[in-house]
């Protein structure tokens, strides 16, 4: 088994690389002046099973999947399994108004093109891995135990989901962290503006963290931790699994938290913990080493 690390994702290609003690495969990515994408694999893969780490998002990155895999498909590897990280278009996840797009669903259907497994982290709902219909085996690992280990030294007492529909999030990581939890109630009023419902919660003079899938704008967060700080919690981190921080959103977003932390399924400044032990325990998991 190899693994191949695109180029959205070296960090946690390399904490996999250890994690599993497979080595990475030699290859170069690079694009050209017109910013089409140029690929070599140096490795023999023939007859490999390559783990191809490359997240969707945004759409360079999604392009470079297909680019990788299909290389990998003609070089004769035996399996290819597609451990994407942040898999781009998630949250269009069904057709909301008549005539759009289903995009994770188109997606799916271009990964599943050359990769035989899939293995996605946090996808925004569960149900999106039934659109992978032609692959061998699928799977959808999460981080929040890793984000409740994380925080085992902040003294966190509570740990909230921005809302009900977040909740097994928070649930999971505060099982790990060793606290309690409970969830917001948020609305969406449109992509970018969120309005978090008053609710009585026990944190007052207490350190709380939000938990959440993704930060993409940061309006919930900041919504989640203005409400917060209004029923007196003393102190507020935010952990996710996907920190997008589009639009500036981590720069809005520090100075109204005592701490702000996501994967390395998108790397970035905030990324303290790692998806690495998710992505291998599933890796082992299918290959059947857990079995015996
Ligand atoms: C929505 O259902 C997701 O779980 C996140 O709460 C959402 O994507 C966060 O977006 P934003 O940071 O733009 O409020």
């Amino acid at each position: 088994m190899k693994i191949l690390a695109g180029s959205s994702n070296p960090e946690l290609s390399g904490r996999l690389s250890d994690e599993l003690g497979i080595d990475l495969l030699d290859r170069e990515v690079m694009r050209f002046p017109d910013g089409e994408l140029y690929a070599r694999i140096d490795d023999v893969v023939k007859g490999e099973t390559v783990l191809l780490v490359q997240s969707t998002y945004p759409d360079h990155n999604a392009m470079e999947f297909l680019i990788l895999s299909r290389l990998l498909k003609d070089l004769g590897a035996y399996r290819i399994t597609g451990i994407i990280p942040y898999f781009g278009y998630a949250r269009q996840d069904r057709i909301f108004r008549e005539g759009e797009s289903f995009t994770a669903r188109t997606m799916a259907s271009l990964i599943e093109m050359s990769a035989d497994d899939v293995i996605c982290v946090n996808l925004h709902k569960e149900a999106t891995l039934r659109e992978f219909r032609k692959v061998g085996k699928s799977a959808n690992v999460s981080v929040m135990a890793d984000i409740g280990d994380f925080l085992s030294g902040f003294g966190i007492e509570y740990i909230l989901a921005p809302d009900k529909g977040a909740v097994d999030y928070a649930r999971e990581a505060a099982e790990s962290c060793g606290c309690g939890f409970d969830h917001l109630e948020k609305t969406r009023i449109d992509g970018s503006t969120v309005k978090i419902a008053p609710k009585d919660l026990e944190v007052d003079g207490k350190t709380v963290c939000i938990v959440d899938d993704i930060i993409a704008t940061g309006g919930t967060i900041m919504k989640a931790a203005t409400a917060l700080r209004e029923q007196g919690a003393k102190a507020v981190y935010a952990c996710c699994a996907h920190g997008l921080y589009t639009g500036g959103g981590m720069e809005r977003l520090k100075p109204v938290l005592d701490g702000l932390y996501s994967s390395d399924s998108i790397e970035n400044p905030t990324s303290g913990y790692s998806a690495a032990r998710a992505i291998s325990k599933a890796v082992k998991e299918m290959e059947g080493e857990l079995d015996g």
